[in-house]
């Protein structure tokens, strides 16, 4: 049998922890060394190699690293985990621009190392089931994808803004789910909290040339909301990430007359919910970058489509700061 891949974590707040969990347990994988500049934070993971910094982490002698530091320090991190020969999971955002983004995944192309980033909500159980139903045309052409993505503030989060921090999640599952790309954004953003940083956003994209999406997000709600709702040919389905159930709506049967005219009918359609099993999301997402490592089949999602998702936050900043459209002249797609 092979030896177990040798695995590392940086950053040991909240996706940290999550991170070490799922590693503590994922078969093939020894998670030997931890890292964080807080001390404190390092005494919680007793029984394991710490360390204060990448520098002293890479000279303990690791395959991968999971980079889950704030956004603001994964070029930094990583690029020193490129220049080591350290294979990476970046946490989602890749970076907190594009061009931090770019030079990210131009180092780990050159250097021939395995990377991806932490686009987790892709592996939730619902969006899995919706992506995978969409693919097989289970519910015809796509028209629009809508998301609403709400939480109450979270106080960790100071160095980027909502859009960057949470919206990067539904321009990462416009793409994916659509296999689309990205080629105006149009946006408006309200600050709330008197912070630097925008607290609530809405974002219109087209993807190619026709479908649109919409994307809603907010970090000082009272309650938490995950939500994709895609109007396609036959209907409308809906993925509640937190419940995990798809609820389809199709449309009601057409009568000659309206097929004739090509409208769709008012009738009221069948409607059908459904529970997806559990499975979770971290998991998926490390199952997946242990196959790529050991050169097996996987889906991981790579830094290129990380650099996708930055440019379309970035570009969602710009359009609600100048008011106007931004149109991209080159694909930007996360499939
Ligand atoms: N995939 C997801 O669903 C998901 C969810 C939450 C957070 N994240 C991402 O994970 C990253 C971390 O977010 P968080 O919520 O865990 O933040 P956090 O504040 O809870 O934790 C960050 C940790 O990094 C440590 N740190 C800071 N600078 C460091 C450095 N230079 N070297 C080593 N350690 C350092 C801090 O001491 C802290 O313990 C962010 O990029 C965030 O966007 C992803």
């Amino acid at each position: 049998m092979s030896k177990a891949l040798r695995a590392a974590v940086i950053g040991l707040g909240w996706a940290g922890g999550v991170h070490v969990k799922v590693l503590s347990s994922l078969d093939g994988v020894d998670l030997v060394a931890v890292a964080d500049t807080d001390p404190e934070r390092r005494v919680a993971f007793d029984g394991l190699r710490t360390a204060a910094d990448v520098g002293e982490l890479v000279r303990i002698g690791v395959d991968y690293c999971v980079v889950a530091t704030p956004t603001t320090e994964h070029e930094r991190i990583s690029l020193e985990l490129a220049a080591a020969g350290v294979h990476a999971l970046i946490e989602k955002p890749l970076a907190s621009t594009s061009a931090e983004a770019t030079r990210l995944a131009e180092a780990f192309d050159r250097a021939g190392l395995v990377a991806a980033v932490g686009h987790t909500e892709r592996r939730n159980a619902a969006v899995q089931e919706l992506g995978a139903r969409l693919r097989n045309g289970d519910y015809g052409s796509v028209y629009q994808v809508a998301t609403r993505r709400n939480s109450p503030y979270p106080a960790r989060i100071r160095d980027v803004g909502v859009v960057t921090d949470v919206a990067i999640h539904d321009v990462d599952l416009a793409t994916w789910l659509t296999g689309r790309h990205i080629t105006s954004v149009a946006a408006q953003v309200v600050h709330v909290t008197g912070g630097p940083h925008e607290d609530l956003a809405t974002a219109v994209l087209r993807l190619g040339d026709d479908v649109i999406a919409d994307i809603q997000v907010s970090r000082v709600s009272p309650s938490k909301e995950r939500i994709v709702i895609v109007h396609t040919a036959m209907g409308c389905v809906t993925a509640d990430a937190l419940s995990r159930t798809i609820t389809y709506h199709a449309h009601g049967e057409i009568d000659g007359d309206a097929a004739a005219s090509g409208s769709l009918s008012d009738v009221p359609g069948r409607r059908t919910t459904y529970e997806v099993p559990y499975a979770e999301p971290f998991r998926v997402q490390h199952e997946a970058f242990r196959d790529a490592l050991l050169g097996l089949p996987n889906d991981i999602v790579t830094l290129r489509q990380g650099v996708a998702a930055v440019e379309a936050t970035e570009a969602i900043l710009t359009a609600a700061r100048t008011g106007t459209s931004v149109t991209f002249a080159h694909a930007v797609t996360s499939r």
